[in-house]
């Protein structure tokens, strides 16, 4: 058997996810956290009997630590990445892998220069019904797409977005944006996961429930390279919130899921009998209200995912690229927004 390899993990909030994920996962074991928050820090060592640091760089001179996932502010990602990459240190980055499209190139070359590997977190990628359906539009079971529709109505109070970690939250520095770049974007993943590359976007936001300097509320349109439209609202202000809604319809069939399928209209009798047998039974969500309602298991996947990158030298499930094209919808969307045009996507690759 090989040995464990050595995770540490940087930033305690989400990033906490990532430590009980990594002690559950297979041929990971936690090492070391840090983060500059001593109290969290503390709760950290004491939950998981590992090294503690308040100093990122004291981090990176362990030797003994071969992979990092980052749980800092979105807009902190590639920095801390790069600084982890450079040392030798593989990594796993949290969702969005950075808020620019410039940044998250940055990443991907200083990853290359290094020799190291990167995974990604998009953890509604790796469920099962996700798979599925996946698979049912790839094999062609909905025909040539025609409409992708989703809306992501949650809830945020205030003071989600005050005190010692609230206030990089609905920035457009550290957080890119609010509902879309931050809670929207596995949505936004999603959509182009299922549908394929967007060709451009019409977009509008605005500030409607907080006191915050991005978003709280997106609306936009979407026109895939493939020719099929789409839709996405996010919101950070529905009283109650809830559940993550896609509707996906193609020329031979649809379907339409929230945490469970709603409904599969596709394929043969027996193959829309078993969808809704085995995903369709109603479960309750807390996702829409508590951030750190996720749970560890898509994050034990990519934990393992990783591990088995490093160790057979091959690429990562999600890679710097897979995830890069959710952030370049979101930017697009607030280009619309605030040029009042509509914007192609390569207009921001730029
Ligand atoms: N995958 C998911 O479903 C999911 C859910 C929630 C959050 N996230 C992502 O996780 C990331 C963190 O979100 P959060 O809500 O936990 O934020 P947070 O502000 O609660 O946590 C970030 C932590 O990083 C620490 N930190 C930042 N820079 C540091 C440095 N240089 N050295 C040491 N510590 C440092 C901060 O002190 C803080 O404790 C975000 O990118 C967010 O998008 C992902």
């Amino acid at each position: 058997m090989p040995k464990d390899l050595n995770f540490a993990v940087l930033g305690l909030g989400m990033g906490m996810n990532h430590c009980q994920a990594v002690v559950d996962a297979k041929g990971a074991r936690l090492a070391a956290v840090c983060d500059h928050d001593e109290a969290r820090l503390h709760a950290a060592i004491t939950k998981f009997g590992c090294e503690g640091y308040t100093k990122y760089p004291a981090l990176l001179k362990n030797r003994d630590i071969d992979a990092v996932c980052i749980a800092t502010e979105s807009g902190l990602h590639a920095t801390h990445a790069i600084q982890a990459a450079r040392a030798g240190k593989h990594l796993l980055v949290e969702k969005p892998v950075d808020v620019t499209p410039a940044r998250i190139r940055q990443l991907r070359e200083a990853v290359h220069r290094a020799g190291v590997q990167c995974g990604c977190v998009f953890q509604s990628r790796t469920e099962a019904l996700n798979l599925r359906l996946k698979k049912a539009i790839d094999s062609g079971k909905l025909g040539k797409l025609i409409g992708v529709h989703a809306q992501l109505p949650w809830f945020r109070a205030q003071s989600y977005y005050e005190g010692p970690h609230g206030t990089w939250k609905g920035t457009w520095k550290l957080d890119g944006g609010g509902s879309l770049m931050n809670q929207g974007i596995h949505t936004v993943d999603l959509v182009q996961w299922f549908a394929g590359p967007v060709e451009s976007v019409c977009g509008f936001i605005g500030v409607f429930g907080h006191k915050i300097e991005a978003e709280d509320q997106t609306v936009a349109i979407l026109r895939f390279e493939s020719g099929a439209l789409g839709s996405i609202v996010t919101t950070t202000c529905a009283i109650p919130d809830q559940s993550q809604r896609i509707l996906v319809y193609g020329e031979k069939g649809s379907f339409t899921k929230t945490a469970y399928l709603e409904s599969f209209e596709a394929g043969t009798p027996k193959e829309r009998r078993q969808m809704m047998e085995w995903y369709g039974h109603k479960k309750t969500s807390r996702l829409g209200r508590d951030p750190l309602a996720v749970g560890a298991a898509g994050h034990v996947r990519h934990i393992e995912d990783i591990v088995k990158a490093i160790r057979r030298n091959t690429r990562p499930g999600i890679t710097i690229d897979d995830a890069t094209h959710a952030v370049e919808i979101a930017c697009a969307i607030f280009k619309s927004a605030r040029t009042g045009k509509i914007v192609k996507i390569s207009d921001v690759r730029k």
